[in-house]
């Protein structure tokens, strides 16, 4: 359950979120930890279910419990890195600093601007384990995961792209190795790279390869690998969603 209301989002609180936007650049160039926070955002976000307007973008992720189920293996890093920027802007809620993290880990390392929302309040508890998607599962699972968060085909293409940041790691998910050949910049490589199959030694995952495999998602693949500006606009209202999922801004 979430607290009734949200933060009070007034000028003080705007300029807040702008110190601490300023602090999460720092950071994120110091500790090059951009995949990390992306990763971070999207599983606070990703267990959102627009039936039960349950879930979402909460700062839920915080709680010990939830981030011991086996899809965060690893994001204690992220919690823990982004403790004391909370520690220093602390009006800011942790639902709000996780987002904003997300948005520019993927500003810092070139991809779009994102357009960020402030004013998403606390849940207090953990959420149920089993809501993010299963790298080892098909093209209905996605949609199935996505659709209960009332994304699209479009979203799911889209958001797959984030996979141009970063690695997986053999102790945390069982996966190894970067989808990119530059995992700290954000470009449409990943899915040039999608499409080239699997003979350049860069990881895929299975929900990656259903993305070609599948007529409907690999259209979007296609343009996107032709088209980086599509991509990048995309991409920035896909995110932008994922970031708002159950929140209605005052
Ligand atoms: C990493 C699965 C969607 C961003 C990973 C890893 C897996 C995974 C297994 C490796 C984790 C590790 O070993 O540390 C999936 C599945 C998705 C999905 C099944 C379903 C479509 C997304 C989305 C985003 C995203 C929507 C962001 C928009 C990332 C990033 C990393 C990552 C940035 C790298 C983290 C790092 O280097 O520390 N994902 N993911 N993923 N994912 Fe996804």
């Amino acid at each position: 359950m979430s607290s009734a209301t949200g933060p009070v989002v007034d000028a003080e609180y705007v300029a807040e979120i702008e110190r601490a936007r300023r602090d999460l650049r720092a950071l994120i160039a110091s500790k090059s930890c951009a995949p990390i926070m992306l990763r971070l955002a999207w599983h606070d976000a990703g267990t959102y279910d627009k039936n039960t307007n349950t879930g979402g973008p909460d700062g839920s992720i915080r709680f010990p419990e939830e981030l011991r189920h086996a899809a965060n293996a690893g994001l204690k890093i992220a919690v823990d890195l982004l403790e004391p920027i909370k520690q220093k802007h602390p009006k800011i809620t942790y639902a709000d600093l996780y987002q904003l993290a997300g948005v520019v880990a993927v500003e810092v390392t070139g991809g779009p601007t994102i357009d960020f929302v402030p004013g998403r309040r606390d849940s207090s508890v953990a959420i149920e384990e089993g809501r993010l998607p299963d790298a080892k599962q098909g093209a209905s699972h996605l949609r199935e995961v996505f659709y209960r968060m009332g994304l699209t085909d479009k979203d799911i293409v889209a958001l797959s792209g984030g996979h141009t940041l970063g690695k997986a790691r053999p102790d945390r998910s069982g996966f190894d190795g970067a989808w990119t050949k530059d995992p700290l910049k954000f470009d449409n490589s990943y899915f040039v790279e999608l499409l080239k199959g699997d003979s350049n030694g860069l990881l895929k995952l299975p929900t990656d390869k259903v993305l070609v495999e599948d007529t409907d998602f690999r259209r979007f693949v296609e343009l996107y690998a032709k088209d980086e500006d599509a991509f990048f606009k995309d991409y920035a209202e896909s995110h932008k969603k994922l970031s708002e999922l159950g929140f209605t801004p005052s």
